[in-house]
């Protein structure tokens, strides 16, 4: 079996993406710096649960620092990364924007040089709905122009993506690109809504509701997520030298480089959202309504047309089966009764 180097794998999807690869069999290498963007605790317990699977192997080490990173290439024979590593949230960006740069540029570059000297079959990295910015047709299709973001994180993202072609077409490296929209699940993001609004409902605290609970979110069970990224490890793009020259669309090229929206392709009001989770808990929420925040986007509404007929997966798991399946998470690992 082939070897796979996951970075972020002490983080939420990295986790679920490190185990899905050593239950099919895969020698599984997770990298993570730790970082205290949220509870280390968290971080720590999800390695964990990693550790004692035989075919994982994990290294402490900040993907910026090119010297150690590269040295975990030098000792293992990797053929395959998935890139998930990432200073990720909308919000903390505006406070804390050179740290974006460090994680998800220069780390990413790191990345990037990485594939480049060690012949990688194929770099599969994560991008994010929020490169769809200010746009206002809906659903967001991966053709769609991305000229707009709103958010650091947003740039740093569509940075990765035109970082990541360059790469392909100077070296043919193989590479995908996943914009990932509001993925949620057990050992998910205490930053992110779904965990603060559960934890708030849980512990009978006030919740913010920012531009009063009217958003829309294309909310992504993290099963879904893992299991296409497990279909696409094999199905690296092809070069396809007869587009050269070509008015080509966003999302295709005549270097060995795709680009997919991975969502659920079901948007759901927030007010809608707190409502099922009041219902699963067994709780009102203590609702505070505030105005919409900077940098966020009223809706996300993925168009995954094209990951569909890739992978042939269709994100299976609806809204009350995911939020059913994080609270139980949620009350197991803070015991709640
Ligand atoms: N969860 C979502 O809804 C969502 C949506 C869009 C995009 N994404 C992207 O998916 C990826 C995974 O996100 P997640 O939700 O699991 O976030 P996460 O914060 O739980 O995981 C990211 C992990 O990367 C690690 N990390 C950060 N900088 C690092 C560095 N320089 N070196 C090594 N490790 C570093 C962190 O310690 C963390 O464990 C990220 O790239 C994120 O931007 C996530």
């Amino acid at each position: 079996m082939k070897t796979v180097l996951v970075t972020g794998a002490a983080g939420f999807i990295g986790y679920h993406m490190s185990k899905l690869l050593c239950d099919l069999g895969y020698k599984t290498i997770g990298v993570d710096s730790i970082d205290d963007y949220y509870a280390q605790s968290l971080k720590n317990d999800r390695i964990k649960q990693l550790e004692p699977l035989a075919n994982f192997t994990f290294y402490n080490i900040d993907i910026s620092n090119k010297e150690e990173f590269d040295k975990i290439f030098k000792d293992n024979d990797i053929t395959i990364v998935i890139n998930l590593a990432a200073q990720a949230g909308v919000r903390y960006s505006i406070q804390n924007p050179y740290k974006y740069i460090d994680s998800n540029i220069s780390g990413f570059l790191n990345v990037l040089e990485a594939c480049r000297n060690n012949n990688i079959e194929h770099l599969i990295f994560a991008s994010s709905s929020s490169v769809y910015g200010a746009n206002s047709k809906i659903p967001f299709n991966p053709d769609d122009r991305t000229d707009h973001p709103i958010s650091l994180y947003a740039a740093t993202k569509k940075a990765n993506e035109a970082m990541a072609h360059s790469y392909a077409t100077l070296y043919g490296i193989p590479m995908t690109g996943l914009r990932f929209f509001t993925v949620y699940g057990p050992w998910g993001r205490p930053d992110m809504a779904y965990f603060l609004f559960t934890d708030s409902i849980i512990n009978e605290k006030p919740m913010k509701l920012f531009n009063n609970g009217d958003m829309m979110r294309d909310f992504t069970y993290v099963d879904d997520i893992v299991k296409t990224i497990s279909l696409l490890i094999d199905k690296a793009p092809v070069a396809r030298p007869e587009l050269k020259g070509k008015e080509l669309h966003t999302s295709e090229s005549f270097a060995p480089y795709s680009l997919y929206n991975i969502g659920n392709n079901k948007p759901v009001n927030i007010k809608e959202f707190v409502s099922i989770l009041e219902e699963l808990i067994g709780k009102k929420a203590i609702i505070e309504n505030a105005p919409m925040q900077q940098g966020d986007m009223y809706e996300t509404y993925a168009d995954i047309d094209k990951l569909i007929a890739k992978t042939g997966h269709e994100p299976s798991v609806n809204i009350r089966t995911g939020l059913k399946e994080f609270v139980d998470w949620y009350k197991s690992y803070y015991n709640v009764n």
